[in-house]
């Protein structure tokens, strides 16, 4: 079997009982509410036995194809998955899933073969998009056809939250999802936290649900993501902690009375034109996550903040990547 289909069986499996499946590298990792787990496939079209024993450690699973079958008599912890015999190979083009949304950025094979695979593939899917243009305007939305089913609203779970959210009318990527989750990590106990541009929320309900932060401020100027903004801190009973705002974060930002350990910024298109906001609300040594878009050589400098990392995570096309810069307040 070829290593893409197995994996994507593999990721399948997982993510019908709950699980959160993100690839890393040579492995995926696992993570629902209980466990996380390092999975390793390995596909006889790329991996001898050889191979496969070399690149196990402890504690991984492994999942093979039937034609390294073998391998279970030497590993603990192996799956083999089998072709299935009736089922079709499908070639699929590339795909986001939200909640029980597919959204297909672009269409590479016929529209029947791409809406049959889906199917097929994720039998709770209720709805088709394909996107038709690249997000655009100040609230980053794209225009959309629709293949199959009509309801464009959905609820995405990511890291134990949920998100009420309709993605023809405001903006989410789950592709971001470990990109958020590696910036809430970095959240210390009783921190306060602003997040600008928080479209649905994603950010600013991971940080309260998966952190243990004092307070979050989200703030949204797409009023109908403001509005799923405010269902989902109550859907994610985080009321307690996080205060969304529908607004201009020009106009919010300059009003909000206290100073922030932790500023999130991400509109990379030019979320840099509004760092002096941050600047206003942050106090010494408070951290700033910067999004922008631009080249691993470009070099940043923000007056009264320090670079303290800067960490790729995406791209626009092949020449413009994505980095969250990681700036720390000098006052
Ligand atoms: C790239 S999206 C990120 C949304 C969310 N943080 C996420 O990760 O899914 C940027 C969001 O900023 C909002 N936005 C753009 N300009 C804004 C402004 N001046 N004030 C507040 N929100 C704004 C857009 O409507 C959009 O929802």
């Amino acid at each position: 079997m070829k290593q893409e289909k197995l994996e994507q069986k593999v990721i399948e499996l997982f993510e019908r009982q709950d699980f959160e499946v993100t690839k890393r590298e040579d492995k995926l990792e696992a993570i629902n509410d209980d466990q996380e787990l390092t999975l390793k496939v390995f596909s006889s079209e790329k991996y001898s036995v050889q191979e496969v024993k070399q690149s196990v450690i402890e504690g991984d699973k492994v999942f093979v194809d039937q034609d390294l079958e073998t391998v279970e008599e030497v590993l603990e912890n192996v799956s083999v998955i089998r072709k299935d015999e009736e089922g079709k190979d499908y070639d699929l083009p590339s795909y986001e899933l939200i909640g029980e949304i597919a959204v297909i950025n672009e269409l590479t094979v016929e529209e029947s073969e791409a809406v049959e695979g889906i199917l097929e593939h994720h039998p709770s899917v209720k709805t088709i998009l394909l996107k038709e243009e690249p997000l655009q305007g100040e609230f980053r939305l794209g225009e959309y056809n629709k293949l199959h089913g009509e309801e464009t609203e959905t609820v995405h779970k990511e890291f134990g939250c949920k998100f009420k959210v309709d993605p023809t009318k405001v903006y989410y990527s789950e592709r971001f999802s470990t990109e958020r989750k590696r910036v809430v990590d970095q959240i210390d106990d009783g921190e306060k936290v602003l997040v600008m541009f928080a479209g649905v929320g994603p950010f600013a309900i991971m940080a309260a649900k998966l952190a243990n932060p004092k307070k979050v401020v989200a703030i949204e100027k797409n009023p109908v993501a403001a509005d799923y903004l405010k269902d989902n801190i109550e859907l994610n009973e985080v009321g307690e902690i996080v205060e969304g705002y529908e607004g201009d974060v020009r106009q919010i930002v300059p009003e909000l009375k206290e100073k922030f350990d932790r500023v999130i910024m991400p509109l990379p298109e030019k979320a840099n034109q509004f760092i002096y906001l941050a600047n206003k609300v942050v106090s010494e040594k408070s951290h700033v996550h910067l999004y922008i878009f631009g080249t691993k050589s470009d070099v940043v400098d923000y007056k009264g903040f320090e670079l303290v990392n800067k960490e790729e995570c995406g791209d626009k096309n092949p020449q413009l990547r994505r980095f969250c810069l990681e700036l720390e307040s000098k006052h």
